[in-house]
């Protein structure tokens, strides 16, 4: 199984998750004042952003998709810190100076604290805000940069801090979420212009644009009417609604796709909720799951890369990877989720690049450091690095391009 010379070959991060010290950031108040593990100095990568992007080199990655943190960028609205712009030019600088691709998100779930605490996204100013930002970003990056993810995981971003209340600001509110929802597409929508504007009075190619959609496999519990009907149901809202309506504004390159797992379908009421929402607990295809609890099904990225077949547009797997504490298990899932990747594209489907998540462990969110997703351990005492078996091999993978026959 072979993959093409060209392929993007790496993994991603995000700036809150592996930096430290994101002090202006709503998650950092919100951390404390929610009584969850705080993200503290996380995996000091702010700092040691060098050492990592050898590690990454030396396993072969072609590409790399880090965020810029908002918060540092502007701590104080309209304030913009020259200091921090230079930090994500060196970032960006040191990827390149490793030829390795930087692919660069604009927003990955957090937000400055003076955004948040002045309503956020249901704020009617958001978007304008966000693309003050965003014009600040793309002028001084432009040169160094030709992929951008304007948002990460619209979809569960305003379901989990909205409408789930798990993630800060903790509403429950369908009005919100349906607020939060316009802005962020409304954002996008705005900046894809925008960006290519910046790209033209610099006299540079067109840079390739899109958001990461965050897709899952719905799956059956039992083969019925009801359970159909919710299927499509969700499919349609959770993966295909958002990405139906950037294609239709044309403001989308290629398509970020970010795949862990599937949804089980199992409708027994017309409650929309039931409908809509995670509710079946098993099923007779029984899986292994990662250490979250989420199923491993490497299939339903083949079968969520074919249903994108409809936009004709190239794919790049933006985010794919496990959280575990069996790194045979991360190969394993790597391999699985590679031959799905290559099967899909001997279908017709035009991947591009394939980003493993993630380059490091890191601060999982709501869920803390527990959870370990790195192709790289981290020792949260020491800043130690130990680079995993799992990435030797993927290593070999990104190197020639060649997915082995058998797991070893
Ligand atoms: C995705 C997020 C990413 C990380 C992984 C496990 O939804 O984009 O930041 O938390 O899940």
């Amino acid at each position: 199984m072979k993959f093409p010379q060209n392929f993007f070959w790496g993994a991603a991060t995000s700036s809150y998750q592996v930096e430290g010290d994101n002090a202006n950031a709503d998650w950092w108040s919100w951390e404390k004042q929610a009584g969850k593990e705080n993200s503290g100095q996380a995996c000091r990568h702010y700092e040691m952003y060098g050492q990592d992007f050898d590690l990454a080199k030396g396993l072969d990655h072609n590409a790399h998709r880090l965020s810029i943190e908002w918060s540092r960028i502007e701590p104080k609205e309209g304030e913009f810190s020259q200091e921090e712009i230079k930090h994500y030019i060196d970032v960006v600088c040191a990827l390149r100076a490793r030829n390795i691709e930087p692919m660069v998100t604009l927003h990955h779930f957090t937000n400055p604290f003076w955004f948040s605490s002045s309503g956020g996204w249901t704020h009617r100013r958001s978007v304008e805000r966000f693309l003050r930002y965003c014009d600040v970003v793309t002028r001084v990056l432009a040169r160094h940069v030709h992929f951008w993810i304007t948002i990460n995981e619209p979809t569960i971003y305003f379901s989990h801090a909205y409408l789930f209340g798990v993630w800060p600001p903790q509403e429950k509110s369908c009005l919100k979420a349906k607020a939060v929802h316009d802005h962020l597409l409304a954002a996008h929508i705005q900046a894809y212009p925008l960006i290519n504007k910046i790209y033209r009075e610099q006299n540079l190619p067109k840079p390739c644009i899109s958001i990461s959609q965050h897709m899952s496999a719905m799956v059956l519990c039992a083969d019925n009417f009801r359970n159909r009907f919710a299927a499509r149901l969700r499919d349609q809202w959770h993966n295909f609604e958002i990405l139906d309506k950037l294609t239709r504004h044309k403001t989308l390159d290629f398509i970020g796709v970010n795949y862990y797992s599937r949804h089980l379908v199992d409708a027994s009421s017309w409650w929309f909720g039931n409908l809509l929402m995670e509710t079946g607990q098993s099923h007779d295809e029984a899986v292994q799951k990662n250490s979250l609890g989420w199923d491993i099904y490497p299939k339903g990225l083949y079968q969520v890369l074919l249903k994108l077949k409809r936009y004709g547009l190239p794919v790049m797997i933006t985010e794919n990877g496990i959280c575990t504490s069996d790194d045979d298990l991360r190969w394993e899932f790597l391999l699985a989720h590679l031959k799905s990747v290559h099967r899909a594209m001997q279908e017709g489907v035009k991947v591009t690049g394939y980003l493993y998540w993630s380059l490091m462990d890191n601060f999982e969110w709501d869920k803390g450091f527990g959870p370990r997703f790195g192709l790289i351990g981290i020792d949260y005492k020491t800043y130690q690095r130990t680079v995993r078996e799992s990435a030797r091999k993927f290593s070999q993978v990104c190197k020639t391009g060649v997915l082995p026959v058998d797991p070893d």
